[in-house]
């Protein structure tokens, strides 16, 4: 039930950081290592390539997923759009582990490519927020988001859960192949709960973001590098889906490839600066746009501030921001949607899950 809460999008995203916590426990015993069933252990260490198959925004996680998982584990991955996969068939190696990202383990489009694998005789595990769903019956192993129930049409928690479980997983298995582990995973989980709490205690000025920024604009861009342009990605769904503004993630490079042309005077650009490895170059592509009349909305990571931004968020690993990044996303969208009269939880056209081709 949303109790209180004018809608259940703005009680689940309230509900991240408690997620995030529940997660720890869950995959975390009394030694605080962190335990997987053996079933997934074994699964990924036959695997020498992981393809993950998910939509939309779980799509949007898997493609953070692939570089945790690369990054951390070695593991070569790739990422694909479920509905494509028949089209663009990558080629696949000796022994491929399909990896499925779902949230409500019901899409159609990706059981598609499941039960396609499974003909072939390719191994599956499911990522999914619930238990018993036909993704987690029919892979052959299944980890849980231990989200709750996710009501809203537009993906939140599910999300952020998503890409914490992802980060387990990847740690577990560089931990299986000896690798050196950049951080202590739980340990900044736990520290990023406190900073998703810290950054929805301060909704009114998101609130405020969406009001001058995208209250009575036709479309917004969202750039990023590296990790922030996939974040980007996911913000622009958000908006798009909630609030029917016309938006665009792009990664910062590619501006000049063609979309720059769209930039006029008023054009709101949404850009997150939380990369160490990205921050000056996607400096460089604010300071282009404003150029030519962008009104920029600059969410940006200690250490990595100017005064003009809009807003600053704690620092955080690296290979972990897009768990607090999106967070402005969400609530910027939210409040765009409520202050364009949308129905927040139930927009046009969609449905929680998709269950046609
Ligand atoms: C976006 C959204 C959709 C879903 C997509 C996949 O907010 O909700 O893009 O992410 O339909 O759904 P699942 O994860 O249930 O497979």
């Amino acid at each position: 039930e949303k109790g209180t809460y004018a809608h259940y999008m703005l009680k689940e995203m309230d509900e991240q950081p408690a997620v995030i916590r529940n997660i720890i426990q869950h995959y975390q015993n009394e030694n605080g290592d962190i335990e997987l069933t053996e079933g997934v252990r074994s699964l990924v260490s036959e695997a020498d390539r992981i393809y993950i198959v998910a939509c939309g925004t779980s799509y949007h996680a898997g493609l953070v997923g692939k570089q945790l998982i690369e990054r951390v584990a070695g593991v070569p991955t790739e990422v694909h759009v479920a509905s494509e996969f028949g089209y663009n068939m990558p080629l696949l190696t000796e022994k491929p582990l399909f990896l499925f990202i779902s949230q409500s383990g019901e899409t159609a489009d990706s059981r598609a490519v499941l039960v396609e694998v499974k003909k072939r005789g390719y191994k599956a595990l499911t990522l999914t927020n619930v238990a018993g769903s036909t993704l987690s019956r029919e892979a052959n192993e299944t980890m849980l988001l231990h989200a709750g129930p996710e009501i809203a049409v537009a993906s939140t928690k599910a999300y952020t859960a998503q890409i914490a479980v992802l980060a387990i997983l990847a740690y577990d298995i560089a931990r299986a192949n000896g690798k050196k582990l950049p951080f202590d995973l739980m340990t900044e989980l736990a520290r990023v709960a406190t900073i998703m709490d810290s950054v929805m205690a301060q909704k009114e000025i998101f609130e405020q973001l969406a009001d001058k920024f995208l209250k009575e604009s036709r479309n917004a861009f969202f750039l990023g590098r590296g990790m922030d342009s996939y974040v980007g990605l996911e913000g622009a769904l958000k908006l798009k889906e909630i609030s029917y503004i016309q938006a665009e993630g792009y990664p910062g490079g590619e501006l000049k490839h063609g979309p720059i042309a769209l930039i006029e005077d008023g054009t709101p650009v949404i850009t997150l600066v939380s990369q160490p490895n990205t921050h000056l170059n996607i400096r460089g592509n604010i300071k282009e746009v404003v150029a030519r009349g962008a009104v920029a909305c600059t969410i940006s990571m200690e250490g990595m501030e100017h005064e003009s931004d809009s807003f600053v968020l704690p620092r955080v690993e690296p290979l972990l921001t897009p768990l607090v990044t999106v967070l402005p996303l969400q609530l910027i969208s939210y409040y765009a949607a409520l202050a364009r009269d949308c129905d927040v939880d139930k927009p046009r056209n969609l449905a929680k899950s998709v269950t046609v081709e």
